[in-house]
């Protein structure tokens, strides 16, 4: 790999030892997937919030030692100078207002909230969710980013035209230190055009036909394609396309497509295909619909709903409205639970809008910062959950043993409040 005089400084000490292993780890990284140099960068998003299982793990319960061990693989404990690049801490894995609620111990809660704290001190900011382009992280189109989150980087990728590759923990830790990542994958022109051709012959409108949508292109390409999406007859919004990429992403390994005068870098499917034939020709019609339906409630034998699990993604305002007027008058339901995700700052606005009172005091509870997959935490006794997110339904069933239940939000609500699940299929 080519370095330039100042990645090439960084890796023989003059910024640290912190810094030069950092360098050594993309350098062992870059030559691995054959990068042939390093790009810049200035928008790093990873997780690096540390409870009591990393601290078992590297034997040590210092945040420098969580953060050499798990964020830069290195082999003893380095003292971690501030970031060099912006860096942004993703979701994790504790709601530090509602972390009683997980059944987290006051030692874990303690442990996770001295790592957050180390991150702040260390210039980390600290968005706390999935979805950092709700909350101020919007990259622009071109810009080099170092991301994690799938769901996260094919939104970045697609909808805003920034370019990431799905990044891990490691590479982003070295990232934040470096401000440099790898220049492989999708930073690079040519490894962004379309490679499949989705022929969409229904209506794709609602959410839930969105993240239908999604979760069968994820299941039908294989992980490198770039699916241009032709045929959507009606424009979606963020809240749309956040669920579309994150269900391609879960059910596949989705991290760009293209819906050609939509997203930002093709006006139309020959632009999308840079003039290539696709490789390959998909029809999405009714009948692939109801696949992707079946498929996301397979695991579900039972009715009775323990927990509706709202924002997967992470809910925009709109979406904390929408359940608060569908719960207008209504309570949830005894021995349900509705929960309601969002990135911590827009928690606070829900706050100051009345939609947190709102929804307490129809017996839901708006939480942030985590999720149920990520965290790993249920109700007591769960065994069946509903949610309008094709990817927590595609995920708890297999994290947590539970049944899922895919519908509407309109759906997901009306289980909440009776209990019982009564959602069709589209
Ligand atoms: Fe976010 Fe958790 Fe879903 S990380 S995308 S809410 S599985």
């Amino acid at each position: 790999m080519r370095l330039t005089d100042d990645e090439r400084a960084m890796l023989d000490g003059a910024e640290g030892e912190a810094v030069a292993a950092a360098m050594d780890l993309l350098v062992r990284y870059g030559e691995v997937l054959g990068a042939e140099r390093l790009v810049d960068t200035d928008n790093v998003c990873g997780a690096n919030l540390f409870g009591s299982r990393h601290s078992l793990v590297c034997g040590s319960p210092t945040p420098d030692a969580a953060f050499s061990e798990h964020s830069l693989d290195a082999p003893t404990v380095l003292t971690i100078p501030p970031v060099k690049a912006q860096s942004y801490q993703l979701i994790g894995p504790m709601d530090t207002e509602h972390w009683q609620v997980q059944g987290l111990p006051q030692a874990e809660h303690d442990e996770i909230m001295a790592s957050e704290r180390y991150n702040a001190e260390h210039g980390i900011h600290l968005l706390n969710t999935c979805t950092p382009y709700q909350v101020g992280n919007v990259p622009l189109k071109g810009e080099h980013c170092a991301w994690m989150e799938s769901s996260a980087v094919v939104y970045v990728n697609s909808v805003l035209g920034a370019r990431t590759n799905v990044e891990g923990r490691e590479s982003t830790g070295a990232a934040m230190l470096t401000g440099k990542i790898p220049y492989w994958g999708l930073h690079l022109d040519g490894n962004r055009h379309g490679t499949h051709l989705v022929e969409v012959g229904v209506p794709v409108t609602s959410n839930r036909d969105w993240g239908l949508l999604g979760y069968w292109i994820g299941e039908q390409v294989p992980e490198e394609a770039i699916p241009v999406v032709d045929g959507i007859t009606a424009t979606p919004d963020l809240v749309r396309l956040k669920h579309f990429g994150a269900a391609a992403a879960s059910s596949g390994g989705v991290e760009m497509y293209h819906v050609p005068g939509i997203t930002a870098e093709a006006r139309t499917v020959e632009e999308a295909l840079a003039g290539r034939a696709p490789q390959v020709r998909l029809r999405y019609g009714a009948a692939e619909r109801q696949e992707a339906y079946e498929h996301l409630n397979a695991t579900a034998t039972d009715t009775d709903v323990d927990l509706v699990m709202i924002g997967c993604p992470h809910a925009t305002l709109g979406q904390i409205r929408d359940v608060v007027r569908l719960l207008e008058g209504r309570r949830v339901h005894d021995g349900t639970e509705l929960w309601v995700f969002t990135p911590r700052a827009l928690r606070h606005v829900a706050e100051q809008n009345g939609y947190a009172q709102a929804l307490a005091d129809a017996g839901a509870l708006l939480m942030s910062d985590t999720c149920p997959a990520i965290g790993q935490f249920l109700p007591n006794g769960t065994r069946v959950v509903a949610t309008d997110s094709a990817k927590q339904v595609h995920y708890l069933p297999a994290i947590m043993g539970v049944q899922g239940l895919f519908g509407t939000l309109a759906e997901c609500v009306d289980a909440a409040v009776t209990g019982t699940w009564r959602g069709d299929a589209p």
